[in-house]
């Protein structure tokens, strides 16, 4: 049978991503050598983001510098660009998953399969859902995840690294390894989606952690201390919603290590040490320094905050809890070390 993937984003992960399975479909005789990648069309220097990709096979926006492969083709309309898949990549900033999950309702076909490599969660008025969940009971279809210790420019260099595909159903995990692997992007699937996301969408209010340890130059000792406890914190949190959540799933590349190198090297990282050193809000940073990317940290710890608060469980997560208090109610950064 034919595999036909899309992908549904193109940003910064998106594009390094459409690299690989453009690439990767030609290894398998079972995938469809076309993959179609929605992005969401604005101007870029006076000219159309889609035509430059189209033309020129780059991504000058989000991804400068990297080639995409010729058969990763950019479309403007999203219920086109899925019609006929029966892969779906989500890989959208977590703010716009609900509305594409709208869009998509009832108009994918009912053989396909998804997977998320969305790191965030979604909030509504019934509190919160993941996105997987979200995916799979707006359409109807299975979704696994992919999360990992990912920096969007240096996988789409070729540089090694490791990632962790959460599954339910075996063989969606392995359909979806073979998009996926390379021998510079090594794949580990786990029989657990769950655990697997949400180690995605909190492991950025640990990076805003960092960032502010960084921006008060607390030294390195200070940030392994963070990193270890917004582990333990990861890790309770996982498992005290959703009992099945595997200890196991926090040493893979999804856990420790993304951990690891968002409070290295990522975005969250990076806008939460200006905060310090300049003394801005977080918005006001995420649009000077980010061009067009999103922060997904300040919001995670916001829907995590609005959980943690109307359950009276804030005092059992003082790190979440406190990262919450300095990116929304002003508390001075330094509280990151007193309260915590
Ligand atoms: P990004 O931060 O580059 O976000 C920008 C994208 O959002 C652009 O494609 C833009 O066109 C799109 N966009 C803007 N407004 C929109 C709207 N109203 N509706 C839909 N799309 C809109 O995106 P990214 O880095 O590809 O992140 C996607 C997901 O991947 C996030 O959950 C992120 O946490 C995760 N992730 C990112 C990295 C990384 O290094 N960048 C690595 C691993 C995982
Ligand atoms: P940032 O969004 O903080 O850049 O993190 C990227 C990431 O998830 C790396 O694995």
């Amino acid at each position: 049978m034919s595999e036909k993937v899309a992908l549904i984003g193109s940003g910064n992960w998106g594009s390094a991503v459409a690299r690989i399975i453009g690439g990767n479909v030609h290894n398998f005789d079972h995938f469809d050598r076309e993959v179609k990648m929605w992005v969401f069309e604005e101007q870029v220097d006076g000219r159309s983001l889609i035509d430059v990709i189209n033309t020129e096979h780059e991504n000058i926006k989000y991804l400068p510098g990297i080639k995409l492969p010729e058969n990763v083709v950019a479309c403007p309309d999203l219920v086109k660009t899925c019609a006929d898949a029966t892969m779906l990549v989500f890989v959208v900033p977590h703010q716009f998953v609900s509305n594409v999950c709208k869009q998509l309702k009832g108009n994918v076909p009912s053989n396909c399969k998804a997977i998320s490599l969305i790191k965030g969660v979604d909030v509504n008025e019934h509190g919160f859902q993941l996105i997987s969940n979200m995916i799979q009971e707006s359409l109807g279809i299975r979704s696994c995840v992919l999360s990992g210790a990912n920096i969007a420019t240096e996988v789409a260099e070729g540089r090694f690294c490791e990632t962790t595909i959460g599954y339910r159903n075996k063989s969606d995990g392995e359909l979806f390894r073979d998009i996926f692997h390379t021998p510079y992007f090594r794949v580990t699937i786990v029989e657990d989606v769950i655990g697997v996301e949400l180690c995605g969408a909190l492991k950025n209010i640990v990076a805003i952690g960092g960032g502010l340890v960084d921006g008060l130059k607390l030294g390195d000792n200070t940030k392994a201390a963070i990193i270890r406890i917004g582990l333990c914190e990861m890790r309770k949190f996982s498992q005290m919603f959703y009992k099945d959540v595997k200890d196991t799933t926090f040493f893979e590349s999804c856990g420790v290590a993304d951990l690891i190198t968002t409070c290295a090297g990522g975005r969250n990282r990076k806008v939460a040490e200006a905060h310090v050193t300049t003394g801005k809000p977080f918005d006001q940073l995420e649009q000077e320094m980010l061009n067009g990317q999103k922060l997904q940290g300040t919001s995670t710890a916001k829907d995590m905050y609005n959980i943690l608060s109307k359950k009276g469980l804030c005092h059992e997560f003082p790190l979440m809890t406190t990262i919450y208090r300095i990116c929304y109610e002003n508390l001075p950064p330094s509280r990151i070390v007193e309260d915590i």
